[in-house]
């Protein structure tokens, strides 16, 4: 095997199409998938590929440093594509610390690990995968590029600027090589129905109350989460080391507009009249802190690595929602469990 990679979060929404890419592609790279198996977690994920010759799973959570090193010293790991993370803007409102423990004291603990064991520094690479959140929030104009200063306003975006503050204090006081990439927010299959997409469309499967926050007026730049693992294939593999790549879609939508949208998709589906889901869209109480708009500008990523989304946004959506009516069984194992408890204590 030309390569040993370590690619944490393999069993969520990103770390999942990533690990798959890889293994689809890479024949020769051996991967390991570290995850811990949080709510977010899910090796059902990994179905596609579970039994790939050069595919092996360890479920380790971050903040165990021994096991960590068990892992890089039994597979040799080469290089890191760090993703595991807890993920949810509003599940960090109500649990900063859980965040502050995985994606800050577990990051450093990787590199901690990661730094001891690659004997030499240069040979190596550890890529970190972060948010457009670290930059802060955007009014109604301008893009965050590479050089935006960081501005974090939720405990889950301070918890990602943390972690990527250290590892380019990695790179710069111990000579690790890394690379950073900032994306947008991502949509497609394999998502925890927890995020406003996957939620909508588990809401309006189940006749349920579609929670807008606030006016619905607040904006992301979507992006499908196949095209953000071919993003970090590109980086990866041709990225100049130390640098920064900002990911997005070049598609802002305001939050109310991707749920009707989703309402007009999903009563076609079901075979609906027009105008039956949208009847179940619900203003509710807005995020506490909430920001206004993320809209990334991607042309550096663009220009100098020529990646750029493939997929239109509609059509994306069109083969998410098919993905999650056709995984009826993946939707109700996920929701099962304390996901209820979750559900019921937010939207109270
Ligand atoms: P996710 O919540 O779906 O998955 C996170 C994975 O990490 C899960 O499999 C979970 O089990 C694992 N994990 C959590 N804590 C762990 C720990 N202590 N030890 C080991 N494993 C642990 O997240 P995602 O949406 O796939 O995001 C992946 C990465 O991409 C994160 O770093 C996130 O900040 C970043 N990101 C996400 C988005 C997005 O829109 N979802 C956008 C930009 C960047
Ligand atoms: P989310 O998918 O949680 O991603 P993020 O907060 O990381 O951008 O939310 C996307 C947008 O949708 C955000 O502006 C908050 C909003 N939202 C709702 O209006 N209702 C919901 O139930 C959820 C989960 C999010």
């Amino acid at each position: 095997m030309s390569k040993s990679i370590l690619i944490t979060g393999g069993a969520g929404f990103i770390g999942s199409h990533v690990v798959q890419l890889f293994i689809e592609k890479y024949r020769d790279y051996k991967i390991v998938n570290l995850d811990c198996l949080t709510y977010a977690g899910n090796l059902e994920n990994l179905k596609a590929v579970e039994n790939a010759p050069n595919y092996i799973f360890e479920k380790v959570n971050l903040l165990d440093i021994d096991e960590l090193k068990r892992v890089f010293e039994m597979h040799k790991i080469t290089d890191v594509i760090h993703l595991a993370a807890e993920s949810h803007v509003d599940r960090s409102i109500s649990d900063p610390l859980a965040f502050v423990n995985t994606n800050v004291i577990g990051t450093v603990n990787l590199l901690n690990v990661a730094k001891t064991y690659w004997k030499n520094l240069k040979d190596h690479l550890f890529y970190h995968v972060s948010t457009d959140e670290v930059y802060g929030s955007l009014d109604h104009g301008g893009f965050f590029t590479e050089t935006t200063p960081y501005d974090p306003q939720s405990p889950y975006s301070a918890s990602k600027a943390a972690s990527d503050h250290f590892v380019r204090a990695y790179a710069n006081t111990y000579g690790l090589k890394t690379v950073i990439t900032n994306c947008s927010n991502n949509y497609g299959p394999n998502q925890f129905p927890e995020k406003l997409i996957p939620l909508c469309i588990h809401n309006i499967k189940n006749d349920r109350p579609l929670p807008v926050y606030g006016k619905g007026e607040n904006i992301r730049d979507w992006l499908f989460v196949v095209d953000h693992a071919r993003a970090i294939d590109v980086v990866f593999h041709q990225g100049k080391v130390g640098e920064t790549y900002n990911v997005g879609g070049f598609n802002e939508w305001k939050n109310i507009d991707i749920v009707k949208l989703l309402c007009r998709k999903m009563d076609e589906k079901l075979g609906k009249e027009q105008g039956t889901s949208e009847k179940l869209i619900t203003y509710v109480t807005d995020r506490a802190g909430h920001d206004m708009r993320y809209a990334i500008d991607a042309s550096k990523i663009q220009n100098e690595l020529g990646w750029e989304p493939s997929l239109q946004f509609e059509e994306g959506i069109s083969k998410t929602i098919d993905w999650y009516l056709e995984n009826e069984e993946w939707l109700n194992n996920v929701t099962s469990g304390d996901y209820q408890k979750y559900y019921q204590e937010h939207y109270k």
